[in-house]
Order: structure tokens, then C-alpha cells, then sequence
């Protein structure tokens, strides 16, 4: 018990630093609780206008998820999925801001890569595609993420690892649930698109 215990705080330690909340205040920016949709995520960052800043938050924001894994993987291993699912959970509900983390698409992101690491990462990889693709053709951060959330799942089955697999829908109802309110703007025809100023 004890090996789980510390895998879920090594995952919950990780995923719940809120970079991109960090980043834009260190930087000197505003409190990005206080733009945009007011999400701490690099699609919220990228609203302040600095390109950079938002890069970083997405860079981190996945590789504290694949960081968490691979750290479990190493030391205790066998609890990489609960680590997984502790560092995506730290990621939407981190004790720092009374629970009301990001939505969780770069976070996902990390603990596939992580959790893909010896089947060459296809999870990631994957879920990346389906994000950028998505994300090409629409415009639409959020329709995106939800779209390369459905991914992981969908391919832990198909390479054969469906021990993943009712982890990963837990987590993709979750990052549905927590993009509602784009889910709405999405059909109301409201939802800002990337690279535009509305
Ligand atoms: O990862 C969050 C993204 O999918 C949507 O972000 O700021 O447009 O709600 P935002």
C-alpha cells in the first residue's frame, strides 16, 4: 500500500503545479484567471498574447504527466497508472487553487507519452495528432483536445493494452465534463478560435 500511496503523491505532487498560472505571473502578466476563459492552460496563455509563455506552459503542463510515469516507472514499478491518473487529477484539481485546476489536454497528453513509453510512445503521439489536426482544420482548442482525448482510449484497445483502457475513458469523461462550458460555446457558435482576436 505503501508503493501506492506514493506513486498517488508523486503523480498528484507533479500535475498540480499550475504552470501556465506560475509562468504569466513570474513573467509579470496578469492573473490568467482573470482573461480569456480563465483557464490556467497554454490556450488561455496564448490569450495574453505572449507566444512564448505559452509554449512553455504547454511543454511543462505535458511533460509533468510523462515526468510523473516515467518517475513511478523507475521506482515503483507497476504503479504508473495510478501515478497517471493522480498527476491528470492534480492537473484539473490542484489543493494550491482550491481544487479548480486546467481541463486537462496537455496533462493527458504527458501521462500517455508516459504510459505509451515502451510501445514507442503511440498513445502520445496519437493523441498529438489528433490534436494538431483538429486543431489545424478547425481552429478550435477545445474541440481539439476533446477530440484527441477520445483517442486514447480508442488506442489503448487497439495496441493491446486494455488494462489502460477503462482509465482512459475515466479520463476523457472527465476532460469532456471539464470543457463544458466550450462545449456550449462550440455549438452556440461562441467559442474564440485560435489565432483570432474573437
Ligand atoms: O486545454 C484547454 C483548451 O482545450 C481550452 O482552453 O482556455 O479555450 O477554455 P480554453
Amino acid at each position: 500500500y505503501v508503493n501506492f500511496i506514493l506513486a498517488i503523491l508523486i503523480g498528484y505532487a507533479l500535475g498540480s503545479i499550475p504552470f501556465g498560472l506560475l509562468l504569466t505571473k513570474i513573467a509579470g502578466g496578469p492573473d490568467i484567471r482573470s482573461i480569456g476563459s480563465g483557464n490556467i492552460g497554454a490556450t488561455n496563455v496564448l490569450r495574453t498574447g505572449n507566444k512564448l509563455l505559452a509554449a512553455t506552459t504547454l511543454i511543462l503542463d505535458i511533460l509533468k504527466g510523462t515526468v510523473a510515469v516515467l518517475i513511478v516507472a523507475h521506482f515503483i514499478p507497476g504503479t504508473e497508472p495510478l501515478a497517471a491518473a493522480a498527476a491528470f487529477f492534480g492537473h484539473l484539481f490542484p489543493i494550491w487553487l482550491k481544487f479548480e485546476g486546467g481541463k486537462g489536454v496537455a496533462t493527458y497528453a504527458g501521462i500517455l507519452f508516459g504510459l505509451f513509453w515502451n510501445d514507442g510512445m503511440v498513445g502520445g503521439y496519437i493523441f498529438a495528432i489528433c490534436w494538431i489536426g483538429t486543431l489545424v482544420i478547425s481552429r478550435y482548442s477545445s474541440l481539439a483536445g476533446i477530440i484527441a482525448a477520445i483517442s486514447a482510449p480508442i488506442t489503448a484497445a487497439i495496441v493491446g493494452k486494455s488494462e489502460l483502457v477503462p482509465l482512459l475513458i475515466a479520463c476523457t469523461l472527465i476532460l469532456i465534463w471539464k470543457h463544458w462550458p466550450n462545449i456550449l460555446r462550440l455549438l452556440s457558435g461562441n467559442e474564440p478560435k485560435v489565432g483570432k482576436s474573437k
